[in-house]
């Protein structure tokens, strides 16, 4: 069996989707796969891991960190990349992010280790926060709304376009140079919500207005909308870090890989608010 095509998890995800468009675009022949998607992949249902896997060289990688409940992402990623090998995948790409460590009880470089210990060809992407929380993502009914609460502070954040993130996964995957890297992504710009939020409204022609909330008022928000309890601090911890300027230090990865600037905030803003995300 020829081994053509590009393996990508999370296909009709933020990164995923550009993942997948950046491979094609390069003439690269994609497997898209996903719960919904035309391959089937569960992280829930390992009986799809191996059929997603057999016959392709190269694998892009979401896991379900962000998400609520428990799991164990060192044994999961780990089996998964260990799978991958013994099918003949060669080069491993990973989508982590550039909070690391224990986040509300989640160990969020935990994924890291299953990958680089699999025998594949590895890459690590680690971004920071995406342009597209705010147009697709978690943030999205809040700019709609008209008001973000968050409690960030004014703590800052060098948010990165999603777009970009997949463009440098496509390099990785697609090109020599990279295995053994973990690269820290992000966009040229750290931006406190607020500065964010004012972006928006001028692309927008409408005001969104950040209010910074304290931790516990906002866990207890999340709390009287049903949210789980273990997610609600896991969230409020995530926000935390962006509070605490922990990952504010804009990196110059994007350009070194992709050889040019990333996408800026406010070209982002002003080409979702141009195409209507935010309308009411
Ligand atoms: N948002 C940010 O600012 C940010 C920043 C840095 C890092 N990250 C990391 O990015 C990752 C998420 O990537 P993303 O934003 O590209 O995706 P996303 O937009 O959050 O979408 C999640 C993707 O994962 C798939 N998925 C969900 N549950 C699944 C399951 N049980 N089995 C198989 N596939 C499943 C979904 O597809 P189906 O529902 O079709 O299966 C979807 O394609 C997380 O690990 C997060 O920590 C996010």
């Amino acid at each position: 069996m020829t081994q053509t095509d590009i393996l990508v998890l999370g296909s009709t995800g933020k990164t995923g989707r550009r993942v997948a468009a950046s491979l094609r675009a390069r003439g690269a022949s994609v497997r898209a796969a996903g719960r919904s998607a035309q391959v089937r992949f569960d992280w829930n249902d390992d009986r799809t891991w191996e059929p997603a896997l057999t016959g392709v060289r190269a694998a892009y990688l979401v896991d379900r960190q962000d998400q609520p409940g428990a799991w164990d992402a060192e044994a999961e990623i780990g089996a998964l990349a260990k799978l991958a090998v013994e099918c003949g995948v060669r080069r491993l790409v990973l989508l982590q992010a550039r909070t690391t460590g224990l986040v509300g009880g989640k160990d969020l470089g935990a994924g890291e280790r299953g990958v680089r210990d699999s025998g594949a060809e590895w890459t690590v992407l680690r971004p920071n926060w995406f342009f597209q929380n705010f147009d697709e993502g978690v943030l999205l009914d809040a700019v709609r709304a008209g008001e973000i609460r968050l409690p960030t502070g004014d703590g800052r954040e060098p948010f990165v376009d999603a777009g970009d993130v997949a463009e440098v996964a496509a390099a990785a995957l697609l090109d020599d140079g990279h295995a053994g890297q973990v690269y820290d992504l992000s966009g040229a710009r750290a931006l406190t919500l607020a500065e964010a939020a004012e972006e928006i409204s001028g692309a927008r022609g409408r005001a969104v207005t950040y209010l910074p909330v304290a931790p516990d008022d906002y866990v207890a928000e999340l709390l009287s909308y049903d949210v789980p309890a273990d997610y609600a601090g896991f969230v409020a911890d995530l926000a935390g870090q962006i509070r605490r300027n922990l990952n504010a230090t804009p990196t110059d990865t994007v350009e070194r890989v992709l050889g040019r600037a990333p996408r800026d905030f406010a070209d982002f803003a002003r080409e979702a608010a141009g195409r209507g995300a935010w309308d009411a």
